[in-house]
């Protein structure tokens, strides 16, 4: 890689003189040059001696012919000359041919082949140099690119290394010596020049020449620049203007393909990566609020809720919306994302599909129930392993933690008692009033909620059966939960009417006693029927009652609850009362109950029924069957049944 001067005799006869003797280009304008090849004044200013042509040359002449001697054989005049150029090769470990500065009779160097002829000498020194060559292809003159430092130390430069350097050629026509200095474009002119030698140009520059540039191409790709050219006859050359010269866009144009040939892989790496990690992000996003439909389904769209918004309206099911943990699996409360209302999302746990469906039937059928004393079902969602029910909120949760957990008393008599005729009224709702009956088969504290005006509601209707008024229920499993059990529910696994007004009856002592149905401490009255039965033959049946609630009670209502209630846990179905008769009861339309003449039969009887449920098994049917009792009680309830 080199510049050459080089001069070449003319052929033809020089007819045309020279006007001017000194021009500067700053840049350069389109037209103002005499161009040919592959040479090209870019819209910024710069000339391109190349493009990406393999094989090609490019010459860039100044238009006018510079007159350089007074007469054919007179001796020639000095001259200075300086530009900027910017070689950017395509492998840098490779070079092209360089730029020439020519004085040449004629612009375009006609015959002239590209590739080596017009910028390889046949003697390189090496490919990093700046050589004259007078007349001929072969350098008179060359040393490697570098400059002297003011101090004289030789400093190598790398002419392809795209970043723009300057060059003085100065020839004096009295010392006749040419001065070929070059150096970095932020380096001041170097004292010492590169190439100083003697050699008088009279035999070989004619009277009228023209200068420019010629560069080409071989198979070696380069990028040849000059940005800005200067020169004088009989004169130092005026200098450029440095800060007005253009901008070479090929370093950032270098740059942008460096980034496009490192970078690129790696953005379609980025891209493919964040493609591959969106799609298990969404895939993960799938997984997450897959739900499990199925074509039986459809018919109950309007009932069927999105995992996902179950999902937001529960923030994620974490534990601070947990309302509580029952028998079936965790409740929690949550917001529906776009109409806000609040919920209670219960999340049951299925692992069989079968009776799927007629459970989803009767949990729908359920939903349809609408009564100001039973909570609402809203509708379900299902998933693999899992159902969701999503029930009406209520705000002051379950009663049980009123009865039990607090140590002072947080529901007062009054509140009670109408808990209970509410209760009373949801039951009779659903075993009469209601296009089918409903058998609620789990009527215990826990399942009846408070609403925000502490009406009591029923609640939780995961064991409940249905069937068509004036049909017999169908035998299933026995479930519920120890202590509410009828004693017939147990033997025959039917669920009835009789039943859950035998577990109504339990909860009414439950509400009245502030007591649990079955306490595990080791004092008198471990069973609370037996317990209230017993203060009932002492004639004391109110000493029965919640003792938080102190002397704040109505000793009638108090003693028509413990009375029903011993009433409706009466172990023979028949005894109990209908629904609808403790409704009338609790409303005062029928008097109190006169228990006394029942009285013998109903203690014997009483204590068969709760012998049959959790003392002694005598027959291997119990057995079976207190077999499940003992499994539900380790984790506090029935075991439940879907009917699957
Ligand atoms: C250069 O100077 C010489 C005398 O020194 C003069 O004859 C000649 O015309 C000058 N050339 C130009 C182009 O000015
Ligand atoms: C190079 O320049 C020549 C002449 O202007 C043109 O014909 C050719 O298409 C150019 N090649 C490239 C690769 O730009
Ligand atoms: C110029 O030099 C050539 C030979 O070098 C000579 O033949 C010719 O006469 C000379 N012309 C003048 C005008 O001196
Ligand atoms: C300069 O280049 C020459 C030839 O390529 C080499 O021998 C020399 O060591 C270089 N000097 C420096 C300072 O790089
Ligand atoms: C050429 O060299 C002579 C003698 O050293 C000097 O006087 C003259 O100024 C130089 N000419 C130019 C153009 O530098």
């Amino acid at each position: 890689m080199f510049f050459n001067i080089l001069a070449l005799v003319s052929l033809l006869a020089v007819s045309a003189y020279g006007q001017g003797t000194s021009f500067v280009y700053n840049g350069f304008t389109l037209g103002k040059l005499s161009l040919d090849g592959m040479a090209w004044v870019t819209h910024d200013g710069l000339l391109r001696l190349t493009n990406d042509s393999r094989m090609e040359k490019g010459h860039a002449f100044h238009p006018d012919q510079v007159q350089f001697k007074n007469s054919p054989n007179g001796s020639v005049f000095s001259f200075s000359t300086t530009f900027v150029f910017a070689i950017r090769a395509q492998y840098p470990t490779l070079s092209g041919h360089g730029i020439v500065f020519v004085v040449a009779p004629r612009r375009g160097l006609p015959g002239s082949l590209p590739g080596q002829y017009l910028g390889i000498e046949f003697r390189d020194i090496n490919d990093n140099h700046v050589g004259i060559d007078l007349n001929g292809l072969t350098s008179a003159n060359s040393s490697p690119a570098g400059y002297y430092a003011d101090g004289g130390e030789f400093k190598n430069l790398t002419l392809t290394s795209g970043k723009a350097m300057q060059v003085w050629v100065d020839y004096n026509g009295t010392e006749k010596r040419i001065d070929v200095t070059l150096a970095p474009i932020n380096v001041q002119k170097p004292q010492t020049p590169l190439l100083s030698p003697t050699c008088d140009l009279a035999s070989i520059i004619n009277e009228n020449m023209y200068v420019g540039f010629s560069s080409s191409t071989s198979s070696i790709l380069d990028t040849d620049y000059v940005l800005g050219w200067s020169f004088m006859v009989n004169g130092t050359a005026q200098a450029l203007a440095l800060s007005r010269l253009p901008k070479l866009p090929q370093i950032g144009k270098k740059e942008t393909s460096k980034v496009l040939t490192i970078g690129l892989p790696w953005v379609v790496l980025f891209i493919i990566s964040m493609l591959i990690s969106s799609a298990v992000y969404v895939m993960r996003r799938k997984r997450k609020f897959a739900e499990v439909l199925e074509d039986w389904e459809r018919d109950y769209g309007p009932h069927r809720f999105n995992y996902k918004d179950l999902y937001i309206a529960t923030k994620g099911f974490r534990n601070q919306e947990l309302l509580g943990t029952g028998g079936f699996g965790q409740v929690y409360r949550g917001i529906l994302p776009t109409s806000k209302i609040e919920i209670a999302v219960k999340r049951v746990s299925h692992e069989s599909r079968q009776g799927m469906r007629e459970f989803v039937a009767e949990i729908l059928s359920i939903g349809r129930l609408r009564h100001r004393n039973i909570v609402s079902l809203f509708g379900y969602c299902r998933r693999k392993g899992e159902l969701l029910l999503v029930y009406d909120y209520m705000p002051n949760g379950s009663l049980d933690k009123y009865l039990y957990k607090q140590p002072t008393v947080t529901l007062n008599w009054r509140q009670r008692f109408r808990v209970i005729k509410g209760v009373a009224s949801g039951l009779l709702y659903l075993h009469e009033g209601w296009e089918q009956v409903v058998i609620h088969g789990d009527i215990k504290a826990s399942n009846i909620l408070l609403d925000a005006d502490l009406n009591g509601r029923l609640g939780d209707f995961g064991l409940a059966r249905l069937y068509d008024h004036g049909t017999d229920p169908q035998r299933t499993h026995a479930a519920g939960t120890l202590g509410y059990l009828a004693p017939e529910h147990v033997r025959t696994s039917k669920a009835t009417r009789s039943t859950d007004v035998f577990a109504f009856g339990v909860f009414l002592l439950e509400v009245a006693c502030g007591r649990r149905p079955i306490e595990n401490r080791d004092v008198e009255g471990t069973i609370l029927v037996d317990w209230v039965f017993s203060c009932w033959e002492r004639g004391a049946i109110l000493e029965a009652r919640d003792p938080k609630l102190g002397a704040e009670f109505v000793e009638e209502e108090m003693e028509l609850v413990l009375k029903l209630g011993l009433m409706c846990s009466h172990p023979e179905p028949l005894m109990r009362p209908t629904t609808r008769q403790v409704l009338h009861y609790l409303e005062g339309d029928i008097p109190t109950p006169e228990l006394s003449s029942i009285g013998s039969r109903l203690t014997f009887d009483h204590h068969e029924g709760f012998d049959d449920l959790a003392m002694s098994p005598s027959s291997m049917d119990k057995a079976f069957q207190l077999s499940s009792v003992a499994d539900s009680l380790l984790s506090g309830y029935m075991s439940h049944s879907l009917s699957c």
